[in-house]
């Protein structure tokens, strides 16, 4: 039932093969799989048709340059997912893809989700496959009362008890594709789908599955950055430690992020408020302000910086940067 409706509905995406067409390329696959986590499939397809571009093979990415894969990356969020990437890319170049969950979640950045997903669509392996989707779809199906985060370890259990010897991988994509264009979050649309004869949710408020625990609010967090500009128009940039938020990407110069903003510039100079930029992180609100000044010379300055370079908070300071630069 669900792959018939699979064979005439399946979403054309950049990374997929026409339903049937059994095994796919497992770089692909994990590509575009790494780039999904977290992020939506219309915010990734310009990026996944790039690197493709790019880097056409894993080796190919294996070679490449950090700084401009960083860079290729940035805007993407999620910035621990590239520094993996060229990681798992550098363990894989030569030897190829593990063929098994277990060889595949010993790999940088491959978790549970990742694994099952490379092995039951590259590899033909009836692995059960769980993302936010199929955690919805499950959860109004079988009306599961067990509230979220808790509920992944029921679906799963639930899951591998569904998954097909045949087409594991297309069972997989229908039931995210089932998700993400029927079983929506807020309105489902019941009427049309493959499995409501079996769903105990329907005409039972299924919008409210799956069940969530309460949540807390993220706190705001406030810090300065600093944007220095030389004559000849060169910005002040430093590359983030390896570690932590947006690691391993270009950016203008922070002081801490805490409760109350620390001013910490990098530089003696006549700095000046040009305004404020906000972000939202998983776990934080941030407020920045932005702090410029013009001075006369220096190292470490980027004559030719591009803000696609930039992760987008990095890219929203640029913005008030330039424009007061502009305006003074
Ligand atoms: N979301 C993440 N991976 C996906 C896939 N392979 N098919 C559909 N939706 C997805």
């Amino acid at each position: 039932m669900l792959l018939d409706w699979y064979d005439r509905h399946a979403r054309v995406l950049p990374w997929r093969m026409p339903p049937g067409a059994g095994r796919q390329d497992p770089y692909r696959v994990w590509l575009s799989e790494i780039m999904l986590q977290q992020t939506t499939v219309a915010a990734v397809a310009a990026y996944y048709r790039r690197f493709l571009a790019l880097w056409p093979t894993v080796e190919a990415l294996a070679a490449a340059d950090d700084a401009d894969v960083m860079g290729e990356w940035a805007g993407l969020g999620y910035y621990a997912r590239a520094r993996n990437l060229l990681k798992c890319a550098r363990v894989v170049a030569g030897s190829g893809f593990p063929d098994t969950y277990d060889g595949l979640i010993a790999l940088p950045g491959v978790g549970p989700y990742t694994a099952a997903a490379i092995a039951a669509i590259a590899f033909d392996r009836p692995e059960a496959v769980v993302d936010g989707n199929v955690e919805r779809v499950m959860a109004r199906l079988h009306a599961l009362e067990t509230p979220l985060p808790k509920l992944k370890d029921e679906v799963r259990a639930l899951v591998a008890g569904e998954v097909p010897d045949n087409r594991p991988g297309d069972f997989a994509q229908a039931m995210m594709d089932l998700g993400a264009t029927i079983c929506t979050p807020r309105s489902p649309a019941c009427g049309i789908c493959p499995l409501s004869d079996g769903c105990k949710a329907r005409g039972n408020a299924p919008e409210t599955y799956p069940r969530r625990a309460a949540k807390v609010p993220k706190p705001e967090r406030q810090g300065f950055v600093y944007v220095a500009r030389r004559p000849d128009g060169a910005l002040l940039t430093e590359r983030r430690p390896p570690k932590g938020l947006l690691g391993g990407m270009l950016a203008f110069p922070t002081g801490p992020w805490g409760d109350d903003a620390v001013p910490a510039p990098p530089m003696t100079a006549n700095w000046t408020r040009a305004g404020e930029v906000k972000h939202t992180f998983t776990h934080f609100h941030l407020t920045l302000t932005v702090m410029v000044a013009e001075v006369p010379d220096g190292e470490g300055f980027e004559p030719r910086l591009r803000p696609s370079d930039l992760p987008s908070l990095m890219r929203k300071v640029h913005d008030v940067a330039q424009d007061w630069f502009q305006r003074h």
